[in-house]
């Protein structure tokens, strides 16, 4: 016989395990959604037109990283059809994982970490060298992954390219964009500031770039998220800002110097990692929901008439829950950046068949892996 309150404790205790799980959203090179690591399973959500009225494909394969890493992040090699995941293995945090697309085929590179710390960086992979550039501890770092597709036999290395200008406490702020890295939020700019460290010179530019907003404010001095926009050919030329509270989705222009001011997310959550395509900025918050805005590239008006929707199609699949947190990417654990997902506890858990009493049942049943320790417990309460 079930000693209820024990069994629902123990539910309790395996649905807060999943909070560990960490899922990330990106692109493949055709501008298909793919979400990994929601509600246990990879996810292919199709082309945008089918965001809203479709349903993604379950895409879990062997081979795939558990996504059970805390700060878990996942980027497009472009050229290559390829997805690079870093920390997505808790017990080989320092391994990148690499889904072929195309094939549909994983495989784990081994990574020699050197005096790089894989559990505390913020990364972008380069477009045209396909070389990931990590800022931690104010070291700036590469790892370069070639042509990969899938993984090599020997390790790769992470190499420290040399110091940067900034503290080691700078948590920091970084986007692609015309084979630069800008870096936001830098000790001592001012809002609309970004510093450049241009990759083919392996050169920090000595003065910040300006990106004026042409109406109201520009990007504030302060910690997020950010996301590059693809293009259909080259490299990006374009990237969204969005602060930790959420107010707004700043996208800066690195060809005319701007910055264009767009609603933001509908989910203030700083803890939500962000992914974009060509037409599309895409939140996932820390309930494991997804939401998109429409982009256009080069024209204003749609722009900001624009609104953020969800992805329905990955809502009726993996239904957002109230106690599934994605990858607090850029979260330092010292600091004051996105300990709380303001607002965002309002509107966001009910979609699909999460809702109703969270007995701890229903949460821990969506997960596999919660399932799984959930009846380990059972049997263990059990045989009490
Ligand atoms: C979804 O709607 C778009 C138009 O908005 C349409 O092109 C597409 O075929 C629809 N997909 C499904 C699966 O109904
Ligand atoms: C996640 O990132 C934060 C900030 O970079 C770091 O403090 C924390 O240790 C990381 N967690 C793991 C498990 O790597
Ligand atoms: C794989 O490893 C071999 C031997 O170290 C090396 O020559 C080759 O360039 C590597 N390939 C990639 C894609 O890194
Ligand atoms: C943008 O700023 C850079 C200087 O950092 C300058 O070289 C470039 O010409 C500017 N572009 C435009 C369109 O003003
Ligand atoms: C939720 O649980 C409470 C008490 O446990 C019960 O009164 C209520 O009817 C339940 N609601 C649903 C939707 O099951």
């Amino acid at each position: 016989m079930f000693q209820l309150p024990t069994l629902v404790s123990l539910f309790v205790l395996a649905a807060s395990k999943i909070v560990s799980a960490s899922p990330c959203v990106t692109f493949d090179s055709n501008f298909n959604l793919l979400a990994f690591g929601l509600d246990g399973k990879d996810w292919n959500a199709g082309p945008q037109a089918s965001w809203t009225n479709g349903t993604a494909t379950d895409i879990t394969a062997t081979g795939r990283p558990p996504f059970d890493g805390s700060n878990t992040t996942c980027y497009l090699a472009q050229f290559y059809n390829a997805v690079y995941v870093l920390n997505g293995d808790s017990k080989n945090p320092s391994s990148v994982y690499i889904y072929d697309a195309a094939k549909k085929a994983w495989s784990t590179q081994s990574v020699t970490t050197g005096t790089f710390d894989s559990s505390d960086f913020k990364a972008i992979l380069d477009h045209d060298t396909n070389v990931f550039y990590a800022l931690s501890k104010g070291e700036l770092f590469f790892l370069n992954m070639n042509a990969m597709t899938t993984a090599n036999s020997s390790a790769i290395s992470w190499v420290d390219a040399r110091a940067s200008p900034y503290p080691a406490t700078y948590n920091p702020v970084m986007a692609l964009a015309q084979n630069h890295i800008h870096f936001l939020d830098v000790p001592g700019l001012t809002a609309g500031e970004a510093d450049i460290f241009v990759i083919h010179y392996s050169y920090f530019q000595p003065t910040s770039q300006l990106y004026s907003a042409s109406s109201g404010s520009s990007f504030p001095a302060t910690y997020g998220q950010t996301a590059s926009f693809f293009q259909a050919e080259g490299v990006q030329q374009e990237f969204a800002f969005i602060p930790d509270d959420g107010s707004a989705t700043y996208v800066i222009n690195v060809e005319t110097n701007t910055t264009e001011v767009y609603a933001g997310p509908t989910t203030k959550d700083a803890a939500a990692t962000y992914a974009a395509s060509i037409t599309a900025l895409v939140q996932l918050d820390s309930k494991g929901e997804v939401s998109f805005f429409p982009y256009t590239e080069s024209d204003v008006s749609a722009n900001t008439a624009a609104a953020w929707s969800k992805v329905s199609a990955l809502a009726s699949v993996a239904p957002a829950s109230s106690s599934v947190s994605p990858s607090a990417t850029g979260v330092k654990a010292s600091g004051s950046h996105g300990a709380s997902a303001t607002g965002s506890s309002a509107g966001s858990s009910t979609t699909g068949s999460a809702s109703g009493n969270t007995s701890g049942a229903n949460i821990a049943a969506r997960t596999s892996q919660g399932l799984v320790l959930a009846c380990v417990l059972a049997v263990a309460a059990c045989a009490l």
